[in-house]
């Protein structure tokens, strides 16, 4: 073999070699083109098998040549090397890493049932007022929830709520909150100031606007001198506090046995939806409640009022229809947070 055929065989392999590495996009391609061009079993290992066939004079020239080729073809791997990895390592970093400015997962927070919701907020405004809150009890008796009330057997009167009776004589599932009024006369001295929520129940078809289970919020005032006067300034403040500081209120007259005189409560709030809403029945104490709680009527008066927590919730929350209350529906109570 010629000593110019072998050097050009060696520098050709060197161009084609670094256009190759030039081409090469990753770096396990380098890695494949390093073994094939300088491995063991390389191309430059191959052509240079000719090299026994030189004279000896020769041979030197042509490991001298062998060493440049090699030289160059390393140097082109390395430099090729060093970007690929770079831009490998940008990949990576852009696939793995995360955006410490992005805003991170939010933990799910809880929120209240709109029916206990409104009665704490309730409870709030009346304890700006000295109430305090106490509770009744569901089951209750027929005295406590009728006869004490001034509400007799058999009277027609009871004809306004629509009973669920216990199997048991004179046990029922309370139609109202009133009977907490005689409870806690019983137990506490005037003066009295106290709100009684809770559950109550009547016999009733369900629709839209009345279900046979349902909330109340009792309000008991007790003291010397009290008048219809207080009872109107009181629930002018709930309403404002409840429905926002525009809201309206229209005291209509009513009829309870255990109020007298008494009164049915409306709220208009301006905006959109005008109109007047019923949100609850009101009164004086009637004397014959007082004296059945053990209180004299002749040196103290009192008021008393029965708000329906779930109208009230329906109308803050916008909510159309009540028996969404009971279904659970989580859409729903996300959607009041
Ligand atoms: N208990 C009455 C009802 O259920 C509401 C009421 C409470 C009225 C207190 C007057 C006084 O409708």
């Amino acid at each position: 073999m010629e000593l110019a055929a072998l050097e050009k065989q060696l520098r050709t392999l060197q161009t084609e070699s670094i256009a190759k590495i030039g081409a090469a996009e990753t770096s396990a391609a380098l890695d494949e083109l390093g073994s094939s061009l300088l491995g063991k079993r390389g191309a430059l290992t191959d052509l240079l098998r000719g090299i026994g066939a030189l004279s000896a004079e020769d041979r030197p020239k042509i490991g001298a040549i062998a060493n440049e080729v090699r030289a160059a073809i390393d140097a082109a791997l390395s430099d090729r090397r060093g970007a690929a990895g770079a831009a490998e390592l940008s990949a990576l970093i852009a696939a793995e890493s995360t955006d410490p400015t992005a805003p991170g997962p939010l933990p799910q927070l809880g929120s209240l049932h709109p029916i206990p919701e409104t009665i704490a907020a309730i409870a709030r405004i009346m304890a700006s007022f000295g109430f305090t809150v106490a509770e009744g009890q569901e089951v209750e008796d027929d005295v406590t929830n009728f006869q004490l009330l001034n509400i007799p057997e058999d009277h027609p009167s009871r004809d306004l709520w629509d009973t669920l009776y216990l199997r048991e004589p004179g046990r029922l599932l309370r139609t109202h909150t009133s009977p907490g009024q005689i409870r806690t006369m019983r137990a506490v001295q005037p003066p009295i100031r106290v709100i009684l929520p809770g559950r109550c129940f009547r016999y009733e078809a369900v629709d839209a606007s009345h279900g046979f289970e349902f909330h109340q919020v009792e309000g008991l005032l007790v003291d010397r001198g009290t008048t219809l006067a207080d009872l109107k300034g009181i629930l002018d403040e709930l309403a404002r506090g409840l429905f926002g500081p525009s809201t309206r209120t229209r005291f209509r007259p009513g009829y309870y046995p255990f109020t007298e005189p008494s009164v049915a409560v409306d709220v208009s709030w301006g905006g959109a939806k005008d109109g007047w809403m019923t949100i609850l029945g009101a009164g004086m104490v009637h004397p014959i409640v007082l004296e059945n709680g053990g209180i004299d009527p002749e040196t103290h008066q009192g008021f008393a009022f029965g708000l329906g927590v779930e109208r009230i919730a329906m109308l803050r929350h916008e909510i159309p229809d009540l028996r969404a209350f009971l279904e659970n529906d989580l859409r729903m109570l996300r959607g009041l947070r």
